[in-house]
């Protein structure tokens, strides 16, 4: 991990609310592992505004031009508006100083070689997908998106998806683009067709509340990237918890989504009544 004080490449509105910023990372690249984040705020914001984590969606290098700029070395990350911290970086340009912190956190596990992988994307919960399908489609498995969204709008990407050799499939809730309906459906269609797949999946809590609902009951093993609120970034403030499997009343197990996730085996999490519901750090136990 490495405290970066650099500076933004671009940063694009890609949908409405939707942006895409380009940073330059110089030996970045070669640390990150596929679902793993970044911690990122403006260098010249309040020193009152906390790092906001962001999945990393890419990493890639400019070659060098002729005009004597140097190869850069980059890392993009695709983000929604949603409050104070994302509109501020939605309002920086080129050449504008940005702290980034990071890699963080445990990423994905490739699972099994050459068995099928299902990636399930909520909106932008698609961001860490992209490096994972990438590295899947390298190693020679094959890789299906399943990307599911409100509307047209939060359906971001598929064309790079589809470069990089993954099948995409869009659903939207209101039928604006791919099939009408919930991202599940399509799921379910899918692991009919291929039992012996592994799962991927991040998005909205409820979503993947319903994947892991799906995938348990065939026995289909799945990784899920949780995008539980935090401050830190790093394990010090306890603020991101997560309910572990076994968790209970008198023996509370938390874990925390920046250290031991943001990626974790659906097994290891409590997924009961409010499904990977919050914790509270003062009842102690956070790993
Ligand atoms: C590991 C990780 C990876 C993430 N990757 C991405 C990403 O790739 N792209 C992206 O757009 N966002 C991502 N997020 C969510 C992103 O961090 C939040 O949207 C951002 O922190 C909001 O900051 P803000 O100051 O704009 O909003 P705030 O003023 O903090 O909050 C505004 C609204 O957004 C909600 N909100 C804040 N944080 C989250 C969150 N973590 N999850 C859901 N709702 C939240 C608040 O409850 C509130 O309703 C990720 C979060 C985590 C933990
Ligand atoms: S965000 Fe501080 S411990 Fe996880």
């Amino acid at each position: 991990m490495k405290n970066y004080k650099t500076i933004v490449l671009a940063n694009q509105e890609i949908t409405s609310g939707t942006f895409r910023m380009r940073i330059l990372t110089p030996g970045f690249a070669g640390t990150v592992t596929p679902g793993q984040f970044v911690m990122l705020r403006p260098a010249l914001a309040l020193p009152t505004l906390l790092r906001r984590p962001f999945g990393i969606f890419r990493v890639g290098c400019l070659p060098a031009e002729c005009d004597g700029l140097p190869a850069r070395e980059y890392l993009e990350i695709l983000y929604k508006v949603v409050g104070e911290g994302t509109r501020i970086l939605s309002e920086l340009h080129q050449g504008d100083r940005v702290e980034l912190l990071g890699p963080l956190g445990k990423g994905f596990d490739l699972g099994v070689p050459g068995r099928e992988k299902i990636l399930v994307g909520g909106g932008i919960g698609l961001v860490p997908l992209f490096m994972l399908g990438e590295a899947l489609i390298s190693r020679g498995d094959r890789v299906r998106l399943l990307m599911g969204g409100r509307g047209r709008d939060d359906i971001l990407a598929v064309t790079e998806f589809e470069r990089s050799g993954v099948e995409t499939y869009v659903s939207t809730d209101d039928g604006t683009l791919g099939e009408e309906g919930f991202v599940t459906r399509v799921l379910e269609r899918k692991l009919g067709k291929y039992p012996e797949a592994e799962v991927f999946a991040c998005g909205p809590m409820p979503m993947l509340s319903a994947v892991e609902k799906i995938c348990r009951g065939r026995g289909v093993p799945l990784q899920v990237s949780l995008e539980a609120h935090m401050a830190c970034g790093v394990g010090a403030c306890l603020g991101c918890v997560v309910k572990g499997v076994g968790h209970s009343e008198t023996r509370p197990r938390y874990l925390c989504t920046c250290k031991a996730g943001p990626v974790f085996d659906s097994s290891d999490l409590d997924w009961g009544k409010a499904a990977v519901s919050k914790g509270s750090c003062a009842e102690g136990g956070c790993k």
